[in-house]
């Protein structure tokens, strides 16, 4: 008898939790701008004594937009671009054409037979990410090792990259090499560029990429040594330089040898 008692004060509790879940079940659809999305009700065929609302709002659905009952459409205009809305006669869900991001929000399915049931969903329209743009903002070298590199074959340089591309919500920068992530950015100041620097210490490895992403969609710039991080084509005329220095230097030295042996002759 306890037991019993017990048992269904456990079952009442469960049973709450489960229909509580089901009443907040909203589903999540990502939709790129410009897409068509279809909100499903669930509902195979409509006969003539279901009736079913939907409801829109940016923050609460709250707003009828469109309706079916006794198998008649409505679309109301409360929808901005309500011709954009399509109620299928047959289940009553709900498409959105060229979606928008005004038409991001929540929409709510009310179906209403004997009982009202419910399908909730929380639409996010994103835009299409933009290329990054890949720049070497300074191969940093000094003079020395430039010239050190040209002349000598050395590698020493060290090449800093910056990846950018415009920020929006979900959108995410990262660099890759192959398919390991090297680093990630992400900024909620949406109206700032998202950059990302990359330190590379290596010549010839071409397998940086560069990767924004939104949850609908992504873009990948390749990282190309000659392209964004070209060789110094003015070393020569540094190693030229020094050289030119070193000649001065010694021609300078050979001649005031010369006028000193000739000062030590006209005395002797
Ligand atoms: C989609 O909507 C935009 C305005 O938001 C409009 O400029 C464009 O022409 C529409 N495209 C189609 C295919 O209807
Ligand atoms: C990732 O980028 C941030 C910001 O530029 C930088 O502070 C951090 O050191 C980077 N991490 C790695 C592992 O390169
Ligand atoms: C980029 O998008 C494609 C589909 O368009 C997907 O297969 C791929 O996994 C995405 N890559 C990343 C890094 O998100």
């Amino acid at each position: 008898m306890f037991v019993s008692k017990w048992f269904s004060f456990i079952l009442l509790i469960f049973c709450g939790a489960l229909t509580g879940a089901e009443k907040d079940g909203i589903k999540t659809i990502s939709v790129m701008k410009g897409d068509s999305v279809t909100l499903p009700t669930g509902v195979s065929e409509i006969n003539r004594y279901m009736q079913i609302l939907w409801l829109f709002g940016p923050e609460n659905p709250d707003t009828l937009v469109a309706e079916i009952y006794k198998t008649s459409i409505s679309i109301y205009d409360s929808y901005k671009g309500l011709d954009r809305l399509q109620m299928d006669q047959q289940t009553g869900s709900l498409t959105i054409r060229n979606i928008t991001t005004t038409h991001s929000g929540l929409y709510t399915a009310q179906i209403m037979t004997a009982m009202a049931t419910y399908k909730r969903f929380k639409v996010i329209v994103y835009a299409p990410v933009t290329l990054p743009v890949i720049e070497s903002s300074e191969c940093q070298i000094s003079v020395l090792q430039k010239c050190a590199a040209a002349c000598f074959g050395f590698s020493c340089e060290v090449c800093t990259l910056k990846c950018s591309t415009e920020n929006g919500p979900g959108v995410s920068l990262s660099w890759y090499i192959g398919s390991e992530r090297l680093n990630q950015t992400s900024s909620s100041e949406l109206n700032v560029n998202l950059s990302l620097p990359l330190e590379i210490k290596e010549r010839n490895i071409d397998m940086y990429q560069c990767v924004a992403a939104n949850p609908v969609s992504n873009q990948t710039t390749q990282f190309s040594f000659q392209e964004h991080c070209p060789p110094y084509t003015d070393s020569s005329h540094f190693c030229g330089f020094t050289e030119a220095v070193i000649r001065l230097v010694i021609s300078a030295l050979v001649g005031v040898a010369a006028v000193a042996m000739l000062v030590y002759d006209f005395r002797s």
